[in-house]
C-alpha cells in the first residue's frame, strides 16, 4: 500500500525540478502541494497570476517568467491553467450563444497562451535530459467522443490547445528525443472551474486528481509524448 510519502516520480532524477503554471488553481495547487512532499524532489517553482505575474494574455509575462528560469533545469513542468466561465459568461448551450469577444478570450486563455508557455518554457530544456512537459485539456475537447454538444468555446480552444501539443511534441521530438509532452485531462475534480457542472458527475478531490495525473505522467516514456491521455492514462480520441 502506497503512503502519502512514498515517491509518485521516481523516473525523474533526484533533485529534479518541476514548475507548476496557475498554481494558484484548484488543480495546480494540489499539483504544488504533492510535489513540496515528494521526498526527491529539488525546488517546486510555482508560477500564477498573483504571484509571478504571469499572465496567459501578456506574451511579456510569459517570456519575463521563463527567463527568470534560464540556467535552471527543469525536468517537470505542468501548465495547469484555463477557463470554462468567461468573465462571468457561462459555457454555451447553443450556437445562438456565440458571443466572438469571449470565445476569443477563451481561445486566448486556453489555447493561445498554453502555445505561449510551450515557445517561451520549451527552449529552457536539456535536450538529453527526460522531460516530462504537461497541458491539463480536458476531454470535451475531444472531436471524436463529442456527443452532447454546446460549450462550443471550451470544446474547441481545448481541441485547438491538443493540437498545440501534438505539433509542438513532433517538433520537439527531432532535438529531445527524451521529452514527452502530453495534454491530460484531469477528470471531473471539485475546484472553482467545475462546481456550476459537475452535479450528476462522478467528481474527484483536487488531491486525488494530482496524485493520479503525477502518477500517469510519472509512467509516460517518450513514445507517449504528442498524446492525449486521461488522468488514468487511457488515451482519449482526438
Ligand atoms: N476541474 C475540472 O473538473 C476540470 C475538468 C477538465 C479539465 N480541467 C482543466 O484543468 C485545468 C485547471 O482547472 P481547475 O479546475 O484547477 O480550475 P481553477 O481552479 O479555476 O484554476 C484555473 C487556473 O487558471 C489560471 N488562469 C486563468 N486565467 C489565467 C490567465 N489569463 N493567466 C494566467 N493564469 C490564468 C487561474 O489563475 P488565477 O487564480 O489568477 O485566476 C488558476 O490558477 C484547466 O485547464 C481546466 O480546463 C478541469
Amino acid at each position: 500500500m502506497k503512503t502519502t510519502n512514498d515517491p509518485l516520480l521516481t523516473s525523474l532524477p533526484p533533485g529534479f525540478n518541476a514548475v507548476i503554471i496557475g498554481a494558484s488553481g484548484g488543480i495546480g495547487s494540489a499539483l504544488c502541494a504533492h510535489l513540496q512532499q515528494e521526498p526527491h524532489v529539488g525546488e517546486v517553482i510555482a508560477l500564477s497570476r498573483g504571484h509571478c505575474q504571469i499572465d496567459l494574455l501578456d506574451e511579456s509575462s510569459i517570456q519575463k517568467a521563463a527567463q527568470n528560469l534560464e540556467g535552471k533545469p527543469i525536468q517537470l513542468l505542468i501548465c495547469a491553467t484555463g477557463v470554462l466561465d468567461v468573465d462571468g459568461h457561462p459555457p454555451e448551450k447553443a450556437l445562438r450563444q456565440v458571443n466572438p469577444e469571449i470565445m476569443l478570450r477563451e481561445f486566448g486563455i486556453n489555447a493561445v497562451g498554453p502555445a505561449l508557455i510551450a515557445k517561451h518554457f520549451l527552449p529552457l530544456l536539456d535536450r538529453k535530459e527526460r522531460a516530462i512537459i504537461a497541458f491539463l485539456s480536458a476531454r470535451v475537447g475531444s472531436i471524436g467522443d463529442n456527443r452532447l454538444g454546446g460549450w462550443i468555446s471550451y470544446r474547441a480552444s481545448k481541441a485547438a490547445l491538443n493540437q498545440i501539443v501534438r505539433t509542438a511534441s513532433i517538433e520537439y521530438a527531432r532535438t529531445h528525443p527524451e521529452i514527452v509532452l502530453t495534454a491530460i485531462h484531469p477528470g471531473t475534480v471539485r475546484t472553482n472551474l467545475s462546481k456550476p457542472y459537475a452535479s450528476g458527475h462522478h467528481t474527484v478531490s483536487p488531491d486525488e486528481a494530482a496524485t493520479s495525473i503525477l502518477t500517469t505522467l510519472n509512467a509516460l516514456g517518450a513514445d507517449a509524448s504528442g498524446s492525449f491521455i486521461a488522468y488514468d492514462g487511457n488515451p482519449i480520441p482526438w
